[in-house]
């Protein structure tokens, strides 16, 4: 190491010496990769050892999006997050959110560097970055995940950098570090289009510490899909091919999956369909199921914000990265370019989300349980709902054993209006709901997305709100939110 980084090389424990209460820390991370892994611990301890002297510490956290345990865990079981953004999924934080005890807020994830630059949300003061290499002059090269961390870096005043050996060199050169001007144009025509650079470029004098580190990104394998993501792939791709035999549907026109086993198991069957065109994907994140898809020579690129793979799948990527040549078949960005409106709309993504629950109307909430209670986040949902070519909404249609039904007569919170959604598919079938008003939607999302239980309630509050309520959307306020009240007063959204 270059004698001016090698006296910036601090334990970790040295490194949360600097971290001062009420600090915005800016971490790199983005769905379990490229986060902070050791600093994190020492600074809870300190914070505990702050405390125990009855002194206040505390700190906001602003991330990509959802990050490993030994950051978002660690911290929020420390009681010392005050504030969070802009996406989670962490039970600790989870909680800590339910409870009050951190603000959180939940922002498109392409809008939150801008936000950050514009100042509209306070700017990091301190940024702490899982990274594979550093320069003298100030390079810094990322691991696992564009996310925020380019802007977090540029704007902080101060730089911690956790220097992981994890992943060698087999990231270095996916990077495509690019930070759009306020009213600069985005000049990408294909996923694979490059238009930054390899690095992120600071000033090396705002470079504090550097802590070396090895471990990796502690992300679980997916589970195997089960029934009800087998089926709701195969509905996806059947459509998918028959809009394509109606000319309504370019070949080339590349795939945004979102998180989670229904989305692994929709690029999994694809795979194994020998009728399957090789595929592009611009999407935000790049899960395992990408390597069944390489494995059957059908991947052409694949963009996103970042690779979150399992141990397993880390270990496989390294072993294939120079072997294989399987680092020409990646491309990283910032999260405000892989989820970027002008780019989504212009390459024309097919974008695949998961809802929490969706209403007959073709309102979609994918954040709050019962209207109150975060889950997660928005995340990347709605940059891909509003602007892609193509998008699904796809949802088993109950959950908790059945006592809950996906399918409802008004969502308890709207994340994507029925002005952003466009089909709907469940184990039980597929709504296209393009080009239809709002009754004829309703009656097809009941007819092909609701369990056959839900049925016969949902159908009973449309036709009430037909003989009742304005024809236009046939709501009955009255009545709205019986399914949500239900469950609340007995534990299931079913009647008796
Ligand atoms: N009411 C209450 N709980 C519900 C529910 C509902 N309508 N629907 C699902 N759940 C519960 C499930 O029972 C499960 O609970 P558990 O963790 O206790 O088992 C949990 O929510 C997760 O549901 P699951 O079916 O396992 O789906 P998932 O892991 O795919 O998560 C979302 C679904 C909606 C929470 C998740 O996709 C998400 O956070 N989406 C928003 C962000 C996003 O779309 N990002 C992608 C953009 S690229």
């Amino acid at each position: 190491m270059h004698p001016d980084l090698k006296s910036k090389v601090k334990t970790a424990q040295e490194a949360a010496a600097l971290i001062n209460n009420g600090e915005i820390i800016g971490v790199s991370g983005f769905t379990g990769a490229g986060y902070p892994k050791v600093i994190p611990a020492e600074l809870a301890k300190r914070a505990g050892e702050l405390k125990a002297k009855g002194e206040e510490f505390s700190i906001s956290l602003y991330t990509g999006a959802s990050i490993g345990d030994e950051c978002d865990g660690v911290l929020a079981r420390a009681g010392i997050m005050k504030m969070r953004l802009p996406y989670q999924s962490h039970a600790d934080v989870r909680n800590n959110i339910n409870k009050g005890l951190t603000e959180y807020i939940d922002m498109h994830l392409s809008h939150s560097a801008r936000m950050i630059r514009m100042g509209f949300v306070p700017k990091p003061t301190l940024a702490i970055v899982d990274a594979c290499d550093v320069t003298p002059d100030g390079k810094i090269y990322l691991t696992g995940c564009g996310g925020n961390t380019p802007t977090y870096l540029q704007t902080a005043e101060r730089i911690i950098i956790e220097l992981n050996t994890h992943y060698g060199d087999t990231l270095i050169g996916l990077h495509d570090v690019y930070i759009p001007e306020l009213r600069g144009e985005i000049h990408i025509h294909s996923a694979g289009d490059k238009i930054g650079k390899e690095y992120v470029q600071v000033d090396p004098n705002k470079i504090v510490a550097i802590v070396e580190t090895k471990l990796p990104d502690s992300l679980k394998p997916f589970a195997a899909p089960d029934e009800e993501s087998n089926a709701i792939a195969a509905y996806i791709l059947e459509f998918l091919s028959h809009e394509r035999k109606k000319g309504r549907l370019p070949n080339d026109v590349p795939y945004q999956s979102g998180v989670g086993n229904v989305a692994n198991a929709v690029l999994g069957t694809m795979a194994k369909d020998p009728a399957q065109a090789p595929v592009a994907l611009y999407t935000e994140v790049i899960q395992d199921s990408v390597f069944d898809i390489l494995e059957a020579d059908k991947l052409i690129i694949a963009s996103g914000a970042s690779v979150s793979y399992s141990l397993a799948g880390q270990e496989k990527y390294k072993s294939n990265a120079h072997a294989k040549n399987w680092k020409s078949k990646f491309v990283l960005r910032p999260q405000e370019i892989s989820n970027n409106p002008e780019v989504i709309r212009r390459l024309g993504v097919i974008s695949m989300n998961t809802a929490l629950e969706a209403d007959i109307f073709g309102h979609v909430n994918s954040t709050h349980v019962n209207g109150s209670r975060m889950m997660n986040g928005i995340g990347g949902s709605g940059d891909f709902a509003r602007n892609c070519l193509l998008g699904f909404f796809m949802t088993p249609s109950t959950a908790k054993g059945g006592k809950i039904s996906a399918i409802v007569p008004m969502v308890s919170h709207t994340d994507h209006t029925e002005h952003d959604t466009m089909v709907f598919v469940s184990e039980q079938g597929l709504a296209d709901l393009r080009g239809l008003a709002p009754i004829k939607r309703a009656r097809l999302i009941i007819e092909k997305c609701a369990h056959p239980t839900y049925r016969p309630l949902l159908q009973e509050y449309l036709e009430y709100g037909i003989k009742h309520s304005a024809l236009h959307t046939p709501h009955s306020l009255d009545k709205a939110f019986d399914f949500h009240k239900r469950l609340i007063e007995t534990g299931s959204m079913m009647v008796g």
